[in-house]
């Protein structure tokens, strides 16, 4: 791997970084997205590009290389004369075509060579995207075959174009995460996480997620990671959240073919819009009624611009985000707008401990926003750190605050983090604001970190008081710690004290 790629901030999983495309002589921010070119349909010409915020685009050399007229023209002009784009050109091998169709009449040194002569930035050899749920034994097959295409195209002479190393395995984590580990020790650049697009298709955000993970496992954290054909921005965040730095987007045009408008908590059809919930400058320019009087190519183009639009505008949202250290309020809410979408989140959460080791120490303002706040990779480290607590004989874990001479030592204790020593409790994530009618799962996530603290000073006599904590959680936190209720003590003495 060339030294092309440079993080400059980290939220979760996700990272604004530098992408260096030296062939292109520029340097992309990631994440990017990139438009897909199709050269035989072309919905809005790649020279505008630029006006949305795309930095780098996509296109299929196998397209351009089986058509007699493109071959000619991009092998004479470029890439870049004939699209009339000069940022970054990414081009794609034909693999797609090869899992759609069952058969290329092309393969890796002949592809990788032609991309290179029409002066493709980023070159792609022909990987084998194995289906979704493949059996294992064919995802192996496969994925030799992969790793074959992968050695053919270390070994050839590109010049400065960049080579794409895509991560294949269907939905076996394992081989993905050895795709991944085989991929990262070539010395090709980027690494396209492939194949799921017929998962995204089928809203199977989970399983995205689990293969995005374990691809990211088998990665090191300075690999640029590309999410072959993830074009709808709803699922940015996730991705983003996952680790992908890159995307490319051929729906803002097929969606457009259709009638389909897109929007970041999912797709509407035209015909079911009475006022577009955008403002964008097609939406704020045009009524629905308008751009359904209008005959193609006009209501396509005006649909595509507006996807494009409202894709750049989430890709903006998601790096925003980043630089916020509000990534995972975002994810969460767009988590919402689906309930694939929230199992999506849900994986990702299963991954937490991966993605603490990229989250930074500290961010801004921690907001509880749902019960899957309670799950975030910052409870995740905030409980893996409390067994280094070394506690002294007697403690009290108190979420009112409130003191007691009886004890030899106070931690606070709040939902979702559990306890905490009263010096921490000005740094994050502690700080984190919750709402006051909290959720049983930021109870029980307080009564896991609890269980943490316990069971690492097993000689320590703790007792736990707390404000009317659900049953549920009260049976997680360790039988040994003591539990006073705040509130039963407050309703006995007429309800005037907090229990002090
Ligand atoms: N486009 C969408 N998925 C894939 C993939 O897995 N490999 C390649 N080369 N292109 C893709
Ligand atoms: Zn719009």
């Amino acid at each position: 791997m060339r030294d092309i790629f440079e993080i400059r901030r980290q939220d979760a999983g996700g990272r604004i970084g530098e992408l260096r495309v030296p062939r292109a002589g520029v340097t992309v921010e990631t994440p990017t997205l990139m438009p897909v070119v199709n050269p035989n349909l072309i919905t809005i010409e790649p020279s505008t590009f630029t006006e949305f915020g795309a930095e780098m685009l996509i296109t299929n050399s196998y397209i351009i290389k089986s058509d007699d007229d493109l071959r000619e023209e991009a092998l004479e002009k470029g890439l870049h004369e004939m699209l009339g784009f000069d940022g970054a050109i990414m081009t794609d091998s034909g693999s797609f075509q090869l899992a759609e169709y069952g058969e290329i009449d092309t393969d890796t040194e002949d592809i990788i060579e032609f991309q290179r002569d029409i002066g493709s930035d980023i070159g792609t050899p022909v990987d084998i995207p194995t289906p979704p749920d493949a059996s294992r034994e064919s995802a192996e097959i496969q994925l030799g075959e992969t790793e074959e295409a992968l050695a053919l195209a270390e070994g050839m002479d590109v010049g400065e174009m960049l080579v794409n190393a895509p991560v294949q395995g269907s939905t076996h984590v394992d081989l993905r995460e050895a795709a991944a580990e085989h991929a990262y020790g070539t010395d090709l650049d980027v690494f396209p996480v492939g194949a799921v697009v017929p998962l995204l298709n089928d809203y199977r955000y989970a399983d995205m997620a689990d293969v995005v993970a374990a691809a990211k496992r088998g990665l090191g954290s300075d690999a640029p990671v590309h999410l072959f054909g993830a074009g709808h921005p709803m699922m940015f965040a996730l991705a983003a959240a996952l680790g992908c730095d890159l995307f490319d987007s051929a729906a803002y045009a097929i969606y457009a073919r259709d009638d389909r408008y897109m929007t970041v908590r999912g797709t509407e059809h035209l015909a079911d819009i009475d006022h577009f919930p955008c403002s964008c400058a097609v939406c704020s320019e045009h009524s629905p009624d308008e751009v359904r009087a209008l005959a193609d190519p006009a209501r396509e183009e005006l649909l595509a611009e507006h996807n494009l639009h409202v894709s750049f505008a989430e890709l903006r949202r998601v790096k925003h985000a980043i630089k916020r250290g509000r990534l995972m309020e975002l994810v969460e809410s767009r988590a919402r707008s689906h309930p694939e979408m929230l199992d999506g989140y849900r994986a990702f959460l299963d991954h937490a401990d991966q993605y603490e080791r990229s989250d930074p120490a500290s961010k801004d303002t921690f907001f509880y926003v749902s019960g899957e706040s309670a799950r975030r990779p910052e409870v995740e480290r905030h409980h893996a750190r409390l067994p280094r607590l070394d506690t002294a004989d007697e403690v009290l874990l108190s979420e009112s605050g409130a003191g007691s001479d009886d004890f030899d030592e106070i931690y606070r204790v709040k939902p979702p983090f559990g306890p905490y020593p009263t010096a921490l409790a000005t740094t994050y994530p502690v700080t984190g604001e919750v709402p006051d009618r909290l959720d049983d799962e930021a109870y029980a996530a307080a009564a896991r970190g609890i269980a943490a603290l316990a069971d690492a000073n097993p000689d320590t006599d703790f007792t736990l008081a707390h404000y009317d904590w659900p049953d549920t959680a009260l049976a997680a936190v360790p039988e040994r710690v003591e539990l006073y209720d705040i509130d039963a003590d407050r309703d006995d003495n007429g309800g005037d004290g907090d229990g002090e």
